[in-house]
């Protein structure tokens, strides 16, 4: 099904990210949010009063509007697989915030339920569809750095407990620093390289508890159930190599990605963005600065994507498959880390070209 026109969009999780999500969508013309949902109904209340939202309640009452077409699940990662599937078994596309999934066994159960049902599971991250990761792929392709051998990516943080009220869960199954913010550099990284073939990890936790620093349960102390720090060599099918750091064990905040060719080191701006400056580095200081160009429009591109792409009757671009390929990669991390042994990845993906410059998420296109 294909349809036409503007799609009609619910959102299931009034929490933190809701903003963001509530924010952009609600000014892109080429969807119409609808509904708010949440377990905690007055908190799904607040956020489509905030937003002029016309509706808000149970999940179960969003997915008995009819005008509803595509639902953006913005719950915990725990939640994530159930919620979508129950989204799907009512007729509705889904899109995700990430993880896909916390293993791969449920992960393809909701592969599988989307393609027998003919509707579309796709996931966050959408920052590569952003003028920081676009610009950079597009200067790639071009051949601006010359034939690419490989990358170099940091993510180092203290972790985000001094912020978040209620951070547990980002030290939980699905989340830390690999769950949570690998996605981002992963997703960005299978753009410029391909799908990956192996990986090989060193993993390890500083703290076996950490205390909450803000909002009502300030103080209260909850147990890391995952690696903070992990260190992993990736290997992709064409033969190019990654080297990547993700903590939450450092004082120092950093964010780093490099992808370095024969020509020329590019810095490409922090995947965690839609955003940024490229640098591209020919020799000691001799470094040019480049604004990125195209759509930095933010949380909610990659739902405009696939309901064009569903209008267009061709795949999204934040895919389920590529979703489902790296939360494959990540778990392959883990296993690595805990074997101490190089990880063969089975899933694949195929990569789509990057987007044209003037592409624009703003626009309105489906009338
Ligand atoms: N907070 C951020 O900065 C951020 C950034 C990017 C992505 N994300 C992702 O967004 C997701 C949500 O994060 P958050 O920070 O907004 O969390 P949050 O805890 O602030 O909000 C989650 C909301 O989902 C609701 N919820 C949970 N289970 C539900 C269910 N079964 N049915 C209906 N509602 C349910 C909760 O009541 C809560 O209101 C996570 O997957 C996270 O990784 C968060």
């Amino acid at each position: 099904m294909t349809g036409s026109g503007r799609a009609g969009v619910g959102i299931i999780g009034a929490g933190n990210i809701s903003t963001q999500y509530l924010t952009n969508l609600t000014t892109m013309p080429d969807v119409e949010v609808r509904f708010v949902a949440d377990l905690d109904t007055d908190r799904a209340a607040a956020q489509a009063e905030a937003y002029g939202v016309p509706a808000s309640g149970t999940v179960a009452e969003l997915l008995a509007d009819e005008e509803i077409e595509v639902v953006v699940n913005l719950t915990v990662p725990a939640v994530h697989v159930a919620v979508a599937q129950e989204i799907l078994a009512a007729g509705k596309h889904t899109w995700s915030e990430k993880p896909f999934a916390l293993e791969r066994e449920s992960g393809r159960e909701l592969l599988a339920a989307a393609q027998s049902a003919g509707l579309r599971v796709a996931t966050a991250p959408d920052t590569f569809l952003g003028a920081g990761i676009q610009s950079s792929l597009r200067l790639v392709a071009a051949g601006g750095i010359g034939p690419a051998h490989g990358a170099l990516t940091l993510m180092q943080s203290p972790g985000p407990e001094s912020w978040h009220p209620n951070p547990a869960f980002l030290f939980d199954v699905g989340a830390g620093p690999l769950f949570d913010i690998g996605p981002y550099y992963l997703t960005a990284l299978v753009q410029f390289f391909g799908p990956v073939a192996r990986v090989h990890a060193v993993t390890s936790k500083a703290r076996a508890e950490r205390v909450i620093g803000s909002g009502p349960l300030a103080g209260q102390s909850f147990p890391v159930n995952v690696p903070t720090h992990v260190s992993t060599l990736v290997e992709f099918e064409s033969s190019q190599t990654a080297q990547s750091i993700f903590s939450f064990d450092s004082r120092l905040g950093r964010t780093q990605f490099e992808i370095t060719g024969d020509d020329a080191t590019l810095t490409v701006p922090d995947p965690n963005t839609f955003s940024g400056d490229l640098l591209i580095t020919t020799g000691r200081d001799a470094v040019e600065t480049r604004p990125s160009e195209g759509s930095a429009a933010g949380r909610g591109t990659g739902v405009v994507e696939m309901v064009r792409a569903i209008r267009a009757g061709v795949p999204e671009r934040a895919s389920g498959e590529l979703a489902f390929h790296v939360l494959d990669v990540m778990q392959s991390i883990i296993e690595a880390g805990e074997a101490r042994e190089p990880v063969d990845v089975t899933s694949t993906v195929e990569v789509p070209p990057p987007l044209d410059v003037d592409w624009d998420p703003t626009a309105a296109t489906l009338t």
